[in-house]
């Protein structure tokens, strides 16, 4: 499905009944990312699955897509569904999103699932190194920029084990386009720190990583997961970066539980 938003043409699928979920996919990725969860978990939530702007198959306009741009065309999509309030469920870059989200959109949230992502900032070294490579997307392509991140976000027994897997990471990969992967590197770049955020979270939320990540390792995703209240880290073995895809069954039975006891809650 299609929609405009904020005049951005974006693609999303719509796919269950049940509680709404939006998941939001991270950098340098997009909706397919959430294959593993779109039909397991339609029995229980209505999974609103888009390309964030400037990746999948959305538009790609020129421009620095910050958190906020990004949260306001998820609201935009809400809008458009006639929806009042989700659970937002964000992997990395969808966890900063995630919590953009939060602090722009409170009323519209129900709940979180922040999934391998951080509340901390990038340091001035790691910003100043995302805008010198959205500057090389622009000028010279994104194979040498994103093709690294493949190894990056899978965990040893995924590398050795899962070939598949690894070729549909890749594909995913090195379908990125110039303008959203700078739009995204800018955008990281000048994230604020969202970690003042963390313990006035009022809505339930649920922390998900993989044991084996290396880019949000467990002890850091433990720290952010401590400042929510009522919420602990769930960490999965033989998991990098991208936990969903790589322990979807685990990874799913943790989702199911979360928005039972919503559910629950509400009724
Ligand atoms: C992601 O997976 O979205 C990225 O690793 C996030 C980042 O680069 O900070």
């Amino acid at each position: 499905m299609e929609a405009q938003l904020n005049g951005v043409r974006i693609a999303y699928d719509d796919i269950g009944k049940g509680v709404p979920v939006v998941w939001v996919h991270g950098y340098p990725l997009n909706r397919s990312l959430w294959a593993p969860q779109a039909g397991a978990l339609a029995d229980c939530a209505r999974n609103i699955i888009p390309d964030l702007r400037g990746w999948g198959a959305s538009e790609a306009p020129s421009g620095v897509y910050t958190m906020e741009v990004y949260a306001s065309d998820l609201r935009a999509l809400l809008d458009e569904l006639g929806l009042d309030r989700a659970v937002l469920a964000g992997l990395s870059m969808g966890g900063y999103v995630a919590l953009a989200f939060l602090r722009n959109y409170p009323e519209r949230l129900r709940g979180l699932i922040l999934i391998a992502t951080r509340a901390a900032p990038d340091t001035l070294q790691v910003a100043e190194g995302r805008r010198a490579n959205a500057e090389r997307a622009l000028q010279e392509g994104v194979g040498s920029i994103v093709e690294p991140m493949v190894e990056r976000v899978l965990s040893p027994a995924t590398l050795a084990g899962q070939p598949g897997l690894v070729r549909a990471v890749r594909t995913m990969v090195l379908a990125s386009r110039p303008r959203g992967v700078a739009g995204a590197l800018l955008g990281m770049a000048e994230r604020p720190d969202s970690r003042p955020q963390l313990p006035a979270i009022g809505v339930p939320a649920l922390v998900v990583g993989g044991a084996d990540d290396t880019i949000v390792p467990p002890d850091e995703l433990r720290q952010m997961a401590e400042q929510i209240p009522g919420a602990r880290a769930v960490l999965l073995p033989k998991a990098g970066h991208l936990v969903s895809l790589e322990q979807p069954d685990a990874f799913n039975r943790e989702v199911r539980a979360f928005l039972g006891a919503l559910d629950a809650r509400a009724g």
